[in-house]
């Protein structure tokens, strides 16, 4: 039997097939627009299982896998054998005897990666702690369609370097931008990644000095789930790297400024920021939608031969 394709991580796919799967987004979300029902996964289940809050990725996996013709399942530890401590790899064998293709969102991604390896069906990558990658699908994505294309394009994390941060890393190199990472001290993006990715990020300090001629600017909050009894300790460390009217001024004009939300205006993001011109932020939550279904028909028409 053929091993399941997964996406853990943007690594995980190749830059030919990350553009592909972006065009085909692109093209998802045309059909939607003019109304066109497109529905090939009938009777297909997507399992998801949720182990931290969220809006956007539940709400976009589930309407997607509806809209192309399936069904969605969602699961928590709250309501689940996983809460009173079934192991992971069972939960895993079993679901996936079950559905078609399953997505989580879990804290260690250690243990997103032991699900996956149990796995019989293509295993998606809802976030962990160390990576986000479907929402920089609906990143690049937005800049696409609002600027083009992003290769050679000179993208500026502002602040943690989180699991958001992480995602741009690997997409710096996936689809060749170069990123400038302003993350404060102690507060730094996994050092493997940016040795795999050399190349393509460089780690600047001042936040203001990053800016400077960036064609996108992205940030996240402070605190991210999981790190919550952090928060008072994180509001000091990134006081200085709040996205407002004067770093965007550093920018090229026509700079775009991205946040995966919820945000945090006053904090990471001044409102007249977030709520401005060069905010795409709506469109790129949007995205979410019609590049997670793009993900979703390339797995289950990708099984893989690994
Ligand atoms: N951006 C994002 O993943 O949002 P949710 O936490 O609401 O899913
Ligand atoms: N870094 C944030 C992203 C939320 C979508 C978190 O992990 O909470």
């Amino acid at each position: 039997m053929t091993e399941p394709r997964h996406f853990l991580s943007l690594l995980d796919v190749t830059p030919t097939e990350l553009k592909h799967l972006l065009r085909r987004a692109s093209e998802l979300k045309a059909m939607r627009r003019r109304g066109e029902s497109y529905t090939p996964f009938a009777n297909k289940v997507l399992g998801m299982v949720f182990e931290k809050a969220s809006t956007r990725t539940r709400v976009s996996f589930e309407a997607g896998m509806i809209q192309l013709g399936g069904s969605a399942v969602f699961l928590s530890p709250r309501d689940t054998q996983l809460g009173r401590g079934e192991p992971i790899e069972d939960t895993a064998r079993v679901l996936s005897s079950m559905v078609d293709i399953i997505m989580v969102r879990t804290f260690a991604h250690a243990t997103l990666e032991n699900f996956a390896s149990h796995s019989v069906v293509p295993v998606i990558n809802g976030l962990t702690d160390h990576n986000h990658p479907c929402q920089l699908l609906a990143d690049v994505q937005t800049y696409l369609e609002h600027r083009g294309d992003i290769q050679g394009k000179t993208v500026v994390w502002v602040g943690d370097g989180n699991n958001m941060c992480n995602s741009y890393i690997a997409a710096a190199r996936q689809f060749d931008f170069q990123l400038r990472i302003a993350a404060p001290v102690g507060y730094e993006p996994d050092a493997d990644l940016m040795r795999i990715c050399a190349n393509h990020v460089e780690l600047v300090r001042d936040p203001l000095a990053a800016a400077s001629s960036a064609d996108l600017i992205a940030t996240d909050v402070w605190a991210s789930m999981g790190q919550e009894t952090e928060r008072q300790q994180r509001e000091e460390a990134f006081a200085a790297y709040q996205v407002n009217a004067e770093l965007m001024a550093r920018a090229k004009p026509e700079a775009l400024f991205l946040h995966c939300l919820p945000a945090h205006r006053g904090e990471e993001v001044s409102a007249d920021v977030i709520d401005g011109p060069q905010s795409q932020v709506w469109d790129e939550a949007e995205n979410r939608l019609h590049a997670q279904k793009a993900l979703i028909e390339f797995l289950l028409r990708n099984p893989g031969d690994i």
